[in-house]
């Protein structure tokens, strides 16, 4: 299997790899994803350790890099949020430093992004974002790879999100834009997505002949979509806002009338966990619209070429 080479050392954001680097990262994982498949043995990272370092809960991301590493052939080590002396005041330089002489890879779900770029710079191994409050690259790449296997196509292509512009948001955005797909977000005013991302978005979008579109209508958002997309209204770190949150974002949901009125044909994606009734329609989740799952499972593919581009030659 041919490990295609990157120029950065670590994912913290999508915009770490350049756009031909994610299209390269894509076909390792279709062919690791084959291989897994076939039940062909692909040993790429055979004896290497990965510390997966956990301050919010997971199913999904905790799940596929542990499969995924032992698919490689090494061996993951879950930290919870309380084994680390970090929760005892140990500073992240310190531990980062240490980490970095028994591990080969660090993945980090946290809170403050600035504290994943934190162990990127004090530790000399490669951090992979497995969710930060602003960013989640590795789910946007999933979506990403999980679209063209269904469309075989970006250029011309159009993803509506429907919801919080949140860290979801910001990762589609900056990864559609890259991708030269256009990505239209509607958010109640006060939840639009961060400026400076979205500023960030639409200059790499304008390169790449897309359109990033922020509205709070959800019915312009939709117009034509080839995929709608949702995530919770109150993410984690957010359940004390989860009851007024509630209110604001009511009618901000994914339902067979939206598909009907504005997207016929849509395919409809989720990164779960997912509230049936609130951001999505349980009839929407449990359609043939819905390409959820096929999603879910592409976390496992994708990270095991993420996890393989970067740690292979360290
Ligand atoms: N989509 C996602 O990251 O799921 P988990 O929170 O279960 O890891
Ligand atoms: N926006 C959600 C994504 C969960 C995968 C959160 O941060 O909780």
């Amino acid at each position: 299997m041919k490990i295609p080479s990157v120029n950065t050392r670590h994912l913290l954001k999508v915009t770490d790899f350049s756009s031909e680097e994610i299209i390269n990262l894509f076909s390792l994982a279709q062919s690791l994803k084959k291989a897994q498949k076939k039940g062909k043995k692909h040993h790429l990272l055979k004896g290497k350790v990965l510390g997966m370092i956990f301050e919010k809960s997971s199913t999904r991301t905790r799940v596929s890099f542990e499969t995924g590493i032992y698919h490689l052939g090494g061996t993951g080590l879950f930290l919870g949020k309380n084994d680390l002396q970090i929760g005892r005041g140990e500073p992240i330089s310190d531990t980062a430093a240490v980490l970095s002489r028994y591990l080969d890879g660090i993945m980090i779900r946290t809170f403050e992004h600035s504290k994943a770029e934190d162990f990127a710079k004090y530790g000399s191994i490669p951090v992979i974002n497995g969710l930060t409050d602003d960013y989640h690259p590795c789910q946007a790449l999933t979506d990403y790879f999980t679209m063209f296997e269904k469309l075989s196509k970006f250029k011309g292509t159009k993803l509506a999100y429907i919801g919080d512009g949140n860290n979801m948001a910001h990762s589609l955005m900056l990864c559609g834009a890259m991708l030269g797909v256009s990505v239209s977000i509607a958010s109640p005013a006060d939840y639009a997505p961060n400026k400076e991302i979205t500023d960030e978005a639409r200059s790499i979008a304008a390169r790449n002949g897309s359109e990033i579109v922020i509205t709070e209508s959800i019915d312009e958002a939709a117009k034509n979509a080839d995929v709608l997309y949702t995530d919770v209204w109150a993410s984690m770190g957010q359940e004390d806002e989860a009851e007024k949150r509630a209110k604001s974002f009511d009618g901000y949901c994914i339902s067979m009338d939206l598909i009907k009125r504005n997207a016929p044909e849509a395919y409809v994606m989720h990164c779960l966990p997912a509230h049936r009734g609130e951001e999505i329609t349980a009839e929407v989740l449990d359609s043939d619209h819905s390409i959820i799952f096929d999603e879910a499972e592409n976390r496992l593919h994708v990270q095991k070429a993420i996890m393989t581009v970067l740690m292979n030659s360290r």
